[in-house]
């Protein structure tokens, strides 16, 4: 029997429809047939275990951090994040078989607290006082609540006017002291560097080993999700590297353990304006140039990222490729993920209009099996959003605009269903 809506003062019952008040003015409820529920089946969908192993991250534990002390462990939980798949976005990639791992489902809204889980339980166990690191945004959200948990002291380095308020209030609010450094986040990345050697503090970007040990968490999870049958290709927004580069050592090792029999191919996807990484590939170069970075997915506006020695070694070992593409791409890319429901940041959308182009240009098969990273949540950079759907984004044009309207009071009727319309 399906559920019935019934009035809380009369007890009329009514079909389930779009009305919400009875004819007597009650309220309304939902009654569900009655049943004997057995509460095994509600406990057997709740993961059994407690903090630290229900995080995505601690499951895997052996494969991170084996020696650490549990107690040692400061964590949320983090990781458990979602699949999606959804039409609208496969059809614009032009892939089948696209689905899009959501790692703006983390704790701080960035796959950012994967690593810094570890990087951050390492901090206690070498008894470290304070910590420290340079980010474009969701590194500093992520190191500020992680530092606030363990009653550490943060200090965060961004670049001046560069971060989105989404991510700088995250940073403000989880009580780390923030430092404007006038310049790029390569700057700021110099800096931090120096400042941790003079003052000795703790540093938490991916230079940080341990932070490349938790990111390789996405690709644990992501597999074992797929009962560990790989993909065909795993899609990843590029700006310092340190994804790309924990990807291919997550796969390595899952291939040394048997877990997993072939390896997916990486692309790893910048930003037109920031893309040192794909001109040192496209180029053959053995070494990175580094370039005035310029993009509106401010997370991946980085000129010199320090783990390209790394990633390149990650593309060479998985046949992978790196590829670079326009504001306008990502824009676009961003507002058909957005529109599906999913909703991601500028820079994870790069990944699905990375898909678009190698599709295009006959890299990606369209019967192939992709999985894209959304490494953001859509929170993070609203103004990004609004400037899109308003038509305020310097030199993009909203090709998928939906902008808010005004509503006529004198005839509103006329005016909603003018609205509707479009
Ligand atoms: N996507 C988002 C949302 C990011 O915040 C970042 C990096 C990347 C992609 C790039 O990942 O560096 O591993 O290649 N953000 C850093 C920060 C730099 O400071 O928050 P990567």
């Amino acid at each position: 029997m399906p559920s019935k809506f019934r009035c809380i003062r009369c007890g009329r019952e009514y079909e389930p429809g779009s009305i919400f008040r009875c004819e007597c003015g009650g309220l309304l409820e939902v009654v569900h047939e009655p049943m004997k529920w057995d509460r095994h089946i509600v406990d057997s969908r709740l993961c059994p275990m407690g903090a630290p192993y229900s995080s995505g991250v601690w499951r895997y534990k052996e494969l991170i951090h084996p020696s650490l002390a549990a107690n040692m462990i400061v964590t949320r939980p983090e990781g458990n994040t979602n699949i999606y798949n959804r039409k609208s976005v496969s059809d614009f990639a032009g892939v089948a078989n696209l689905t899009m791992k959501h790692e703006g489902e983390n704790p701080t809204g960035s796959f950012k607290d994967r690593g810094m889980t570890v990087a951050i339980s390492e901090a206690i166990r070498q008894k470290a006082k304070a910590v420290a690191c340079a980010s474009t945004g969701n590194t500093s959200a992520s190191m500020a609540a992680y530092a606030a948990q363990a009653g550490l002291k943060g200090i965060v380095f961004i670049p001046e006017g560069e971060i989105s308020y989404g991510k700088l209030s995250q940073a403000l609010a989880y009580g780390s002291k923030v430092v404007q450094v006038p310049g790029s986040f390569d700057d700021a990345m110099r800096i931090v560097q120096e400042a941790c050697k003079d003052l000795g503090l703790y540093l938490l970007n991916s230079i940080n080993p341990w932070r490349i040990e938790g990111q390789k968490t996405i690709i644990f999870e992501l597999l074992h999700q797929r009962s560990w049958e790989p993909p065909d290709w795993i899609v990843v927004p590029a700006g310092n590297l340190g994804n790309t580069s924990a990807f291919g050592k997550a796969l390595t090792e899952l291939v040394e353990l048997g877990w997993i029999e072939r390896v997916p191919r990486i692309a790893s996807i910048q930003a037109d304006g920031a893309a040192p990484f794909y001109n040192m590939w496209k180029s053959g170069k053995g070494s990175l140039e580094s370039i005035k970075p310029e993009t509106v997915a401010t997370a991946i506006k980085i000129g010199n990222p320090v783990s390209w020695e790394k990633a390149i070694i990650v593309i060479r070992e998985t046949d992978g490729v790196v590829e670079a593409v326009s504001d306008a791409e990502i824009m676009e890319a961003k507002a058909v993920v957005d529109a599906s429901g999913v909703g991601c940041e500028p820079a994870s959308a790069a990944s699905v209009a990375g898909v678009r182009k190698l599709v295009s240009k006959g890299v990606i098969k369209a019967d192939e099996n992709v999985v894209c990273v959304l490494t953001g949540n859509l929170l993070k950079d609203s103004d990004a959003t609004i400037g899109y759907h308003t038509g305020k984004l310097n030199g993009i044009t909203p090709l998928r605009q939906n902008a808010p309207s005004r509503i006529d009071a004198a005839s509103m009727s006329a005016s909603l269903r003018r609205i509707l319309s479009q």
